[in-house]
């Protein structure tokens, strides 16, 4: 009798995990009735600005396109944020603490203004430093090294990772070959031309394999890819790199010297020397993706990791995520919380023990982590903001363990509590919760501002 009360008929070919999410008190819930309390408490309400924010339509944008990036965001939007304030700074330095594969530093070189970024993953900041730093490149000599890459002596594809699985027989010796001819160049050429040739080579990468990107690195079951892809790929990518250059070279030469510095950094510890009009950037997402992992192919064959320990070590130094190691997060010392945060913290943690299971246990102290590590970076920032400048970031909200966590309201709050004014707080685009379809989530624009 017990046992028909706790799994009724109607649920018993269902999982725990599937009962859970049937039996969410989170059900059709929404992001915007979960936030009330908190934007009572900072006197804002949240505004309408539906736009696009996502990295996709960069794909047809010059510069941007040249590496597919799922976590990157809109140059679309970076553009509106300069046209917005075009007549309070005149000729502004730019900041982006997460500087992913370089959107906002590349817009910003795109109008003239001198950028300076942080990223951690050294495949992303050599990413967003080629598409920076290589303009003035002549497409010819591109195209004339491009076609003349011998491919007689193969180079071996990266230990580590499983090539065999995540490549047909066929298509990995084509890689091997191009890899073999890509390294047959060092030193003999221009730098920048070998680095736009790699940056090619590694943005096709996961087209040829068996995986795909949605957004997490996965095998994908029915995908064919031919064997000559990687070479008719990599062609066109070189070709759509030249075509860009003699873009930037016609229209934007007088940019093409704007000074755009890419630092491999750690953002909760780098100190800035200059300051900053404004910053702009995207966050990594509580509970998001593994910016380590989902880049191990492009790493591996770029000779930017060679083993699995080193990815984990990166994994460990970035703003969490929710596949951080054990040990990091047992050993956590926070240096911020609140009010907020504890009651998150108590609120999973009860309702982690109703459900009786959960995918990490340790999820409360993940949640404070995320928001201890964002602080160590807003300490680090705040200071080198000039005065009227503004910090602009774009981020999500989640859900988790039925536990709502306004991730930008939380961001918002930490800005104010060191100084900075909330300007606006808008809304770009309604999101689902991935463990909850019919909860809806956002993703906001918090603007803070230095007076
Ligand atoms: C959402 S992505 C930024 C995307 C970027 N706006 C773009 O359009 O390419 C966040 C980035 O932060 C980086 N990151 C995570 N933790 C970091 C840290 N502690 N310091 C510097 N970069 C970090 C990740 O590697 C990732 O590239």
């Amino acid at each position: 009798m017990q046992q028909e009360q706790l799994f009724p008929a109607k649920y018993r070919e269902y999982t725990a995990r599937q009962i859970n999410i049937l039996n969410s008190p989170k059900q059709l819930g929404n992001c915007d009735r979960d936030s009330e309390p908190y934007l009572e408490e900072l006197e804002i309400d949240i505004l309408n600005k539906k736009q696009p924010i996502q990295f996709t339509p960069n794909v047809n944008e010059a510069i941007h396109r040249w590496a597919p990036y799922v976590q990157g965001f809109s140059a679309f939007f970076v553009q509106s944020v300069f046209d917005q304030y075009v007549s309070e700074y005149k000729n502004p330095t730019i900041l982006d603490p997460f500087t992913g594969c370089g959107t906002v530093q590349v817009q910003s070189k795109l109008n003239g203004f001198r950028s300076v970024g942080t990223e951690l993953n050294p495949l992303l900041k050599f990413i967003a430093e080629t598409k920076l730093n290589s303009w003035d490149v002549s497409p010819k000599k591109l195209l004339k090294v491009f076609s003349n890459l011998k491919l007689d002596k193969p180079a071996v594809a990266p230990n580590f990772l499983k090539s065999e699985k995540q490549f047909s027989k066929e298509v990995l010796k084509n890689l091997e070959k191009l890899k073999g001819g890509i390294e047959n160049l060092s030193n003999r050429k221009d730098p920048k031309i070998i680095d736009l040739i790699n940056l090619a080579f590694s943005s096709i990468l996961v087209e040829v394999s068996n995986l795909k990107r949605s957004p997490c690195l996965g095998y994908s079951k029915n995908k064919k890819v031919d064997p000559h892809s990687p070479f008719v790929l990599l062609n066109q990518k070189i070709h759509q790199i030249a075509e860009d250059l003699r873009i930037i070279q016609n229209e934007y030469l007088e940019f093409i010297a704007t000074q755009s510095l890419v630092i491999l950094a750690n953002s909760m510890d780098y100190k800035h020397e200059n300051k900053f009009d404004l910053v702009i950037t995207s966050p990594p997402y509580m509970n998001g993706l593994d910016y380590v992992i989902n880049y191990k192919i492009e790493m591996g064959w770029l000779n930017f990791a060679d083993k699995q320990t080193e990815l984990k070590k990166l994994k460990d130094e970035m703003v969490v995520c929710d596949n951080v190691s054990k040990g990091l997060i047992k050993n956590f010392e926070p240096i911020y919380t609140n009010d907020w945060i504890k009651n998150i913290k108590t609120n999973i943690q009860e309702n982690i023990i109703r459900r009786g299971k959960y995918r990490r246990q340790d999820m409360p102290i993940i949640v404070h982590k995320y928001f201890d590590d964002m602080y160590r970076v807003f300490k680090r920032i705040i200071p080198k903001i000039k005065n009227n400048g503004r910090f602009i970031l774009v981020v999500g909200d989640s859900l988790i363990a039925d536990a709502y966590v306004p991730t930008d309201l939380l961001l918002a709050k930490i800005g104010k509590d060191l100084g900075l004014k909330i300007e606006k707080i808008e809304k770009a685009r309604n999101r689902r919760s991935g463990q909850i379809r019919s909860y809806k989530l956002r993703e906001t624009i918090i603007t803070l501002r230095k007076c």
